[in-house]
């Protein structure tokens, strides 16, 4: 695990952002795993202006998102599907048949689950881009998830309800489950880069680093992984 601490967000943002535009300029059809919440914002403004620029196109590019909340239509302003396409994919010009998201409105959530495994399996994951839960959680991979765990529904901890409220009128609203990449799903990508700023990621990012790799710290697994990149404001890095 390599890790990079940078002055600030802006930083962060514009280095993860300089990886993938890279990547995707090698590899016109790579295969990009994506995250949602506050971390990739800036970053994926960066891509954004990228394309509009013209210094590369995501005309081939393939995504498939991390995880989605369960109960929540497409058209939901807090629905990951929503996010993806209001903070990315309609500013780009990458193909929305492209773009994968696990639906969270299935009538069977299980068999959901099975075909998003099989279709990770068949597109292979080139770069997956992660964030951090303050309590370590990656996807919505909760601490005690254990690390063979393919795509799967999952309930969320308090901690991610109580962070994750910020976007819902009250904690209420917050849905209780979301359907996730497993631990053992986001492993079989073949390159990892994940990001984080501020005080309140330091002490995930501290048992990641340098804990022992356990299901208590799920980020942790990480370390088991050959190619991974974290890319940390000095914030978030203080407690290394
Ligand atoms: C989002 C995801 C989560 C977030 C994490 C950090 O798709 O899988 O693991 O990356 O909760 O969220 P932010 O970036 O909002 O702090």
């Amino acid at each position: 695990m390599q890790v990079i601490i940078l002055e600030n967000k802006e930083q962060v943002a514009i280095e993860a952002a300089d990886i993938i535009k890279a990547a995707i300029l090698a590899k016109p059809d790579l295969v990009l795993g994506l995250a949602t919440g506050s971390s990739p914002l800036g970053l994926y403004q960066k891509l954004i202006d990228a394309n509009q620029n013209k210094e590369m196109s995501f005309r081939d590019v393939k995504t498939v998102n991390l995880d989605e909340y369960i109960g929540l239509e497409k058209t939901h302003d807090q629905s990951y599907a929503y996010f993806m396409r209001k903070q990315l994919f309609d500013q780009i010009d990458i193909q929305l048949s492209n773009t994968h998201i696990p639906s969270g409105m299935a009538d069977d959530l299980q068999a959901e689950a099975t075909r998003y495994e099989a279709l990770l399996d068949e597109l292979q994951v080139d770069l997956q881009l992660l964030g951090i839960g303050s309590n370590a959680h990656i996807g919505f991979n909760e601490p005690g998830t254990s690390f063979t765990k393919l795509t799967h529904v999952t309930d969320l901890a308090k901690e991610t309800l109580e962070a994750n409220a910020r976007f819902f009128d009250t904690i209420d609203a917050v849905p209780t489950q979301a359907i996730t990449m497993g631990i053992a799903s986001i492993l079989k990508a073949k390159r990892i880069v994940l990001i984080a700023t501020g005080e309140s990621k330091a002490q995930a990012i501290r048992c990641m680093v340098q804990g022992p790799v356990s299901e208590t710290c799920p980020a942790s697994v990480l370390q088991n992984h050959p190619k991974v990149l974290v890319i940390v404001d000095k914030e978030a890095a203080s407690a290394l």
